[in-house]
């Protein structure tokens, strides 16, 4: 995938720069959704973002930051939480809509690249990264690391999912306690609160891989 901007009409990233995992693959993100579930879609919430929920770790207006077809935004609405779901990818917004419709659990989904949040012209007081972090390579994570910190409230919180570097059959980006620290910072507007061990379930582990779990606040 080039990095050409040819017209809207016959551009699948609607403008945007492909991100490291689009060039690597050569297809946008959208095309993970087409032919069923993806291997991080488990179709339920990450339980480890459930356990979140349930120890009131989420608070005020909540954006869900790559939210794929909304499992961890619609557990969280349903809570009673404002929660705003934001993917590149049509297909996995429309999967999730439909299952607003279904369910009768009111969250907004719509289109925004994590990269131009301030693009939104709204503050969250808690976000959520469930997965994408590990998708960026270390060019990316300042812009990422900006980004949202342009829609993170004074003294809100970021939690970050991701794979971790500890111990055996890792995930596919294991990402190390360096690597968090060094993407979110003092001198960036993030500090580190936690990084605690956790689990990604994914469809092709049986009990999950090894994941981090950080909570980082807004200065
Ligand atoms: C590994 S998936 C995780 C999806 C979801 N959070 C979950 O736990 O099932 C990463 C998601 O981030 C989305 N994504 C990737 N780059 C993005 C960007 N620049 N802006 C918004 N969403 C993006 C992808 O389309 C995909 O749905």
């Amino acid at each position: 995938m080039s990095e050409r901007s040819g017209t809207l009409a016959d551009d699948p990233l609607s403008g945007r720069h492909p991100t490291s995992h689009e060039r690597l693959t050569g297809l946008p993100w959208d095309a993970s959704y087409r032919d069923g579930p993806p291997p991080w879609d488990i179709g339920q919430p990450q339980p480890a973002i459930v356990r979140l929920a349930s120890e009131g770790g989420f608070a005020g207006a909540v954006l869900d930051a790559g939210c794929g077809t909304g499992e961890n935004a619609l557990h969280v609405a349903s809570l009673g939480l404002s929660v705003l779901g934001v993917d590149v990818a049509e297909t996995a917004l429309a999967i999730a809509r439909e299952k607003v419709d279904d369910r009768g659990i009111e969250v907004e989904f719509a289109a925004a690249d994590v990269f131009q949040l301030e693009r939104l012209g709204r503050m969250f007081e808690t976000v959520l990264d469930c997965g994408l972090f590990h998708t960026f390579e270390g060019d990316e994570r300042p812009g990422y690391a900006a980004s949202l910190a342009s829609v993170t409230a004074h003294d809100g919180t970021l939690y970050v999912l991701c794979f971790s570097d500890d111990g055996p059959d890792t995930g596919p980006h294991p990402i190390s306690r360096e690597d968090l620290r060094a993407a979110f910072n003092l001198s960036n507007g993030w500090n580190v609160a936690a990084i605690a061990p956790d689990r990604i379930q994914t469809r092709y582990h049986d009990d999950g891989a090894p994941a981090w779990i950080a909570t980082i606040k807004r200065i």
